[in-house]
Parts: structure tokens; C-alpha cells; sequence
């Protein structure tokens, strides 16, 4: 589907570390007023809450989500709104609930209320401790031993189905780590090669909570920005996939991003504590076959870790400075 500058669009799960971005980027390509963001919580700063619609909006409730969707009818539906691999092992019957319900709960109102095209993040959780970790490629074995990876898995083969039965256009990227300076993730496994640059900027040293060693797909926000919309645009007949679809950008580890910062902070210091996040990152894919996402819909990242390094600090530190 074309999305032209007058259809609306809803973001359910704009107050999360995704939403937050993509938010902010289709109210950019699309006007202000067309972008409708829902979060369970109320946005954190006037600016945002300021800057287009919102609605407060809890993805289990099937009567609400229904009432915004009849009240702005929109063409495409984003919905981000899940419990992370770690919260969810946490609060596994509730990372259940939220992550499956909540989804049904889209792709029902999507089919009834005739919404045309839902996007919906699957993730590297799919994948399991049998899987091969080098490369790992879009049909392999997955077995995924976490309650979040096995919502990720059962919601693409939903989303499959809904497509198959209903014909609804429902497209999804499997996202590896997300790293961005504008927002915050929360409950991830990846979340450290976030919080790393925070505490380099600030002077501070870093405890990382998995090994030095630690292999794992990454990826700069602008690229998954990117990756998001190409797809959301690419014309149907160029996406055959309809579970969700590897994506790639780098894979890098904590010594490796230590590494990379310690070229702008050279006395930047790092110590390792690995915790239960440990198990969870090792039963993960440590880089990935993207080559169909490349082929259909002509995928390519712009960057690598030492650019995105470079971005991430002149950001942070901005930031910092403007706080003051
Ligand atoms: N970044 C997510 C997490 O760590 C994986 O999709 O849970």
C-alpha cells in the first residue's frame, strides 16, 4: 500500500523505545496530525504529548482499542506494545498475555474495522539454543527457550495465518538489538550496548551485565527506521514472506563496542557481571542471514558499529550539554 499524506496512521506502543522514534519519523514524512500515538502511560514531556494526537491506550482492552480505531480510522496500524525478553521471563504469564492478546486484539480489529496493513516487530528471540549461531538463517531450526521468543514466534505464525485466511496485510521484521541516544529501552537483553554509551558520556564506568565475549545482532535506530518503512512500502508482490524477516546490520560484542567508545573516551572503563540476561543472550543467534530482506525488498544498513559509535556519542553528549 502507498501511503499517501492524508491517511492516518496509529502507534500503539509510542511511549516505548521504538514507538518513540517511529513515532516521531512518520509524523515527520507524514504531518503531525495524521500520526495518532497510544501508550498505556501518558507521554513523559509536554513536547510529545504536543506534537500530534495521543491516546491513552491499553492493548488489552479489545472495547477501547476498537473505539480509537473506529474514532480515527486508520489505513495502517504499528503495533510495538510488548514486554521485553527479560521482563518477560520476570512476569511470564503477563509477558504472555500482553504479547499474544495484544496482538490478536490488533489483527482482529484490523480484519473487522478493515485496517489495511498492520506492522508488527518480531525479534532474534525467535531463535533458540539449537539454532546456528553464525549466519543464522531465515528457515532454520528455532526452538526458542524464552516466554518472549516464544510470543515472537507463535505471533509471526499468526500473522502468517491472518494473511493466508483473511488477507490481511500484515508485514515484520525479526529486530536485533536497537541502539538509539533518543530513547530508552527497557527489560531487554540488548539493552547494555545501550546503556554503555549513557555511562561513557557521563564520566561514569560501566558494569556490563554479559560476558566481554558476547556475540549479538545490533543495530543503529535511523537503520531500523529505515528498514520499517521500506518494508511498510514495498510493493506486496515483493514481500513473500509473511511470518517476519531476518534482518542485519552488525554483531558486535561488549569488548568490541568498549572498544569502539574507547576511541573518544580512551580511559573509558568496563567491568563484567554477567546475570540471568546471560543465558538468555547465549541461547541467541550472534549474527544473521538477512539475504531475502536484501532481495525482496532491497535492504541495506548504513551503519556499522565505529559510525554508529561516532553518532551515538556526539548526540549523548549534546543532549547532555542542553540538560545542563
Ligand atoms: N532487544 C530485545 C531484547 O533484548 C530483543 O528483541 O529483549
Amino acid at each position: 500500500m502507498q501511503t499517501t499524506p492524508s491517511d492516518t496512521i496509529l502507534v500503539i506502543g509510542a511511549g516505548g523505545q521504538l514507538g518513540l522514534e517511529l513515532t516521531h519519523e512518520l509524523r515527520q514524512r507524514y504531518g503531525a496530525s495524521n500520526v495518532v500515538a497510544a501508550d498505556v502511560r501518558p507521554p513523559k514531556d509536554e513536547a510529545t504529548q504536543e506534537s500530534g494526537p495521543f491516546e491513552l491506550l491499553d492493548v488489552l482492552d479489545k472495547n477501547r482499542l476498537e473505539e480509537v480505531v473506529r474514532r480515527y480510522k486508520p489505513k495502517q496500524i504499528y503495533h510495538l506494545a510488548a514486554l521485553l525478553s527479560a521482563t518477560a521471563e520476570k512476569n511470564p504469564k503477563f509477558g504472555w498475555q500482553l504479547n499474544m492478546d495484544g496482538l490478536f486484539h490488533v489483527l482482529d480489529a484490523a480484519v473487522d474495522l478493515g485496517v489495511q496493513q498492520v506492522y508488527w516487530p518480531s525479534s532474534i528471540a525467535v531463535f533458540g539454543p539449537d539454532t546456528p549461531r553464525a549466519n543464522t538463517p531465515q528457515l532454520t531450526v528455532m526452538n526458542p527457550n524464552t516466554v518472549y521468543g516464544i510470543s515472537k514466534l507463535a505471533g509471526e505464525q499468526w500473522c502468517e495465518w491472518y494473511f493466508r485466511k483473511h488477507g490481511l496485510d500484515v508485514r515484520s521484521l525479526r529486530y536485533p538489538g536497537l541502539i538509539g541516544y533518543k530513547s530508552l529501552p527497557g527489560g531487554g537483553t540488548t539493552d547494555y550496548a545501550v546503556d554503555i554509551y549513557h555511562k561513557a558520556v557521563t564520566g561514569q564506568r560501566y558494569e556490563c551485565f554479559l560476558q566481554e565475549n558476547t556475540y549479538l545482532p545490533m543495530m543503529y535506530m535511523p537503520d531500523a527506521l529505515k528498514a520499517t518503512l521500506d518494508l511498510m512500502h514495498a510493493p506486496a508482490d515483493q514481500i513473500n514472506i509473511r511470518s517476519s524477516y531476518n534482518l542485519g546490520a552488525m554483531s558486535f560484542s561488549p569488548a568490541e563496542v568498549t572498544a569502539s567508545i574507547r576511541r573518544h573516551y580512551p580511559d573509558f572503563q568496563v567491568s563484567y557481571q554477567p546475570d540471568s540476561r546471560q543465558q538468555i543472550a547465549d541461547s541467541w543467534p550472534a549474527s544473521i542471514d538477512d539475504t531475502a530482506a536484501r532481495q525482496q525488498w532491497s535492504w541495506q544498513p548504513d551503519y556499522d558499529l565505529d559510525r554508529m559509535t561516532d553518532d551515538m556519542l556526539v548526540n549523548l553528549k549534546q543532549q547532555l550539554t542542553v540538560s545542563v
